[in-house]
Parts: C-alpha cells; sequence; structure tokens
C-alpha cells in the first residue's frame, strides 16, 4: 500500500455540503476519493464528475454507513477523511434504526476504516449544532463546551429531534473511539448551513432556512433563534482545519446570529416578490439572539468571507435556476 501525501476520503460527497468540499478540494488540487452510496446512478453523481479537474483528481466508492467495512477500501492509503455523510429524513418513521443507528454506527465504523488504514494523518467529522444547544433553557452564548440534553430531546421530540440525537450519540461515541484507536480526530459543528450548491435536488437545510418562503411552520423552531453559515466558509474551514496541524478538539463554525423576525425583515426587505410573514403565531417578538461563539476557529487564524445577505442570495438564486423555487410568491 502506498501513501499518496494528497489522497482524502470524502464520505456523502455528493450531498450539499459533500458535493462543495469535493469541488474546493479538486481546486486545491487533492486527489480525492468520493464516496456515495450509489455510483452508478449518473442523476446523483453528474455533478461531481463534472467538476473541473474531476477526470485526472476525482474517483467515485460506494460506501454505506450501514454496512460494517464499508469505507475500508475507500479510506485505505488516504491521508485525511472527511466524514460528512448521515441521513438525514426528518418525517422518517423509524427514526432508531433509519437515523440514529446508521450515524452511530457510521462513524465508529469509519474510525476502525482509519485504523486499518493506518495511513489516515486526520479525520475531520462533520458533526452539527444540534450536539450544543438543544436543551430546555438557551444560555446566551454558546461554545465548544456544551452538549445538547438528550433527554429534554427525547421528552419533547420536536422536529429534527432524531437527528440531534444521532448527531449528539455519534460525536460522543466518535470521541471515545478515537481516542482508543489513536485517530487524530477534529470536529466541526456548523450551524445551519446556506448558499449556493451544486446537487441537484433541494438541500435540506434550505428547506428550514427557506421556510418562510416556502411557508414550512413545522421548521420555524429550528430558526426561532438562529444562526448560520455559508457553505463556502463551512467548507474551507474544513480544509483549513484539516491543514493545520495546531487544530485539535470541537470547533463551532458560525458567522451570523439572528431570531427569525430579523431574518423575515432582512428577507422582506431583498426579496420583496416574497410573500413573508410579519407575526409568527407562538412566537415571541422579543427573542433575544443566542450566539454560537467561533472564537476557538477564528483564534487560529480562520477569517468567515460572507455576511448573511450573501448566503440568502446564493441560496435563492440557485433553487430559482435549478427550477425549484418560484420567482415570487407575492
Ligand atoms: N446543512 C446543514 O445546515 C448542516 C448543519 C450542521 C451539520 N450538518 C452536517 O453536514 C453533513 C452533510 O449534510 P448536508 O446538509 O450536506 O446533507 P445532504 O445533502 O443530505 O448530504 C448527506 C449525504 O449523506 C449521505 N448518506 C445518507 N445516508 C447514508 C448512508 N446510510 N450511507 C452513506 N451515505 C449516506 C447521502 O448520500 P447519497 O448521495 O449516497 O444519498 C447524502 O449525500 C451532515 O453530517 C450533517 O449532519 C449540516
Amino acid at each position: 500500500m502506498t501513501l499518496c501525501t494528497t489522497t482524502v476520503c470524502v464520505t456523502g460527497a455528493a450531498g450539499f455540503i459533500g458535493s462543495w468540499l469535493v469541488m474546493r478540494l479538486l481546486e486545491r488540487g487533492y486527489v480525492v476519493r468520493a464516496t456515495v452510496r450509489d455510483p452508478g446512478n449518473l442523476k446523483k453523481v453528474k455533478h461531481l464528475l463534472e467538476l473541473p479537474k474531476a477526470d485526472t483528481n476525482l474517483t467515485l466508492w460506494r460506501a454505506d454507513l450501514t454496512e460494517e467495512g464499508s469505507f475500508d477500501e475507500a479510506i485505505e492509503g488516504c491521508h485525511g477523511v472527511f466524514h460528512v455523510a448521515t441521513p438525514m429524513d426528518f418525517e422518517s418513521k423509524d427514526p432508531e434504526n433509519e437515523i440514529i443507528k446508521p450515524t452511530v454506527a457510521g462513524v465508529l465504523g469509519i474510525i476502525k476504516s482509519c485504523a486499518k488504514a493506518n495511513t489516515v494523518k486526520r479525520l475531520i467529522f462533520t458533526s452539527s449544532a444540534g450536539t450544543v444547544n438543544v436543551q430546555e433553557n438557551q444560555l446566551p452564548v454558546y461554545d465548544e463546551s456544551n452538549w445538547s440534553d438528550l433527554d429534554f430531546i427525547y421528552s419533547k421530540k420536536m422536529t429534527a429531534w432524531m437527528y440531534f440525537v444521532s448527531k449528539t450519540l455519534a460525536e460522543k461515541a466518535a470521541w471515545e473511539a478515537a481516542k482508543e484507536n489513536n485517530i487524530d480526530f477534529i470536529s466541526i459543528i456548523p450551524t445551519l448551513v446556506v448558499g449556493p450548491f451544486i446537487n441537484p435536488t433541494f438541500p435540506p437545510s434550505l428547506i428550514t432556512a427557506l421556510s418562510l418562503i416556502l411557508g414550512k411552520e413545522a421548521h420555524y423552531s429550528i430558526i426561532e433563534q438562529g444562526q448560520f453559515v455559508h457553505i463556502d466558509d463551512l467548507c474551507e474551514s474544513h480544509i483549513f482545519l484539516y491543514e493545520d496541524p495546531k487544530a485539535e478538539g470541537r470547533y463551532i463554525c458560525s458567522s451570523h446570529d439572528a431570531t427569525i423576525y430579523q431574518l423575515a425583515k432582512m428577507i422582506k426587505e431583498k426579496w420583496p416578490e416574497y410573500n413573508i410573514p410579519t407575526e409568527l403565531k407562538g412566537i415571541d417578538k422579543e427573542l433575544p439572539v443566542i450566539c454560537f461563539s467561533s472564537k476557538k476557529l477564528m483564534g487560529l487564524g480562520f477569517k468567515f468571507k460572507y455576511s448573511l445577505e450573501d448566503m440568502f442570495r446564493g441560496a435563492i438564486e440557485t433553487c430559482r435556476e435549478k427550477g425549484l423555487l418560484p420567482l415570487s410568491t407575492a
């Protein structure tokens, strides 16, 4: 087995974040092994195969989080692994088996694959804000020392509860397994990721981000007191933390905080063609913002480039270009 210093594996590579990350890695000259569940499904992978440098530096590998040992081949010989894949069906009828178990078993399997390969310098795990602040009483500021309250999540079963459980259990289990297996492990905690995209379907997080336009009231609770990051800033932070030898532990990656009313005001001003509600039933107008602090990430020298307006402009324009969003609802 030869160690290629620039070969990295990206799991969930065809998804919203995965495909943008693959694009940025290829631009940097990395050789990328992209894992997807069905490499033969051209509809799902065409956007990857068409990326600049894909013909020389990209290969597709079949791997599934529900199958033990599935990632061994793709990871063998890699220098770095970005574990981005996760099941995201918030309407699952069997959340335990479809969401929670595959997420936890998946990251543990990937840690095993990294240990077997013996070539992996660092494993970057895309965690979630859902591991940090899902609890009864909200703090004004969250940092990497905070963890969500699983008892509270199970008692409330709010929208996306199974996703919050899956990511919290997965990240906790991963910290232990990485330590046991001597794997250099970093977790990145993005808040709601918003921006343009190259994958063909409506990204799950944009259903939440654009819920005021789409009228998806069930998603309002997630952005009542929301935090946001641009997809490009997030993917750049993945590469930044992979490359910085001083990086260690968890890193929140979030650039903006806004309440749902502040967000509604911005969307209304910038896109008056959409019918945005001004009164939201059951949501207090005076809610304070809750901040997710990226101080630790910025302390290493990382700089965020995008505004909240940039995030929504990118998302709305891409959705319109792909015919996924009407031009107007007013
Ligand atoms: N978007 C956000 O706002 C946000 C915020 C915080 C954290 N995150 C994290 O970011 C990561 C990527 O999210 P995303 O927004 O890019 O979602 P996404 O577009 O749904 O991508 C997730 C990918 O995971 C793959 N996947 C699902 N089940 C799988 C399984 N059983 N085995 C292997 N792969 C499987 C899917 O791959 P196929 O192509 O094979 O179907 C899909 O492309 C996740 O870990 C998520 O927790 C996202």
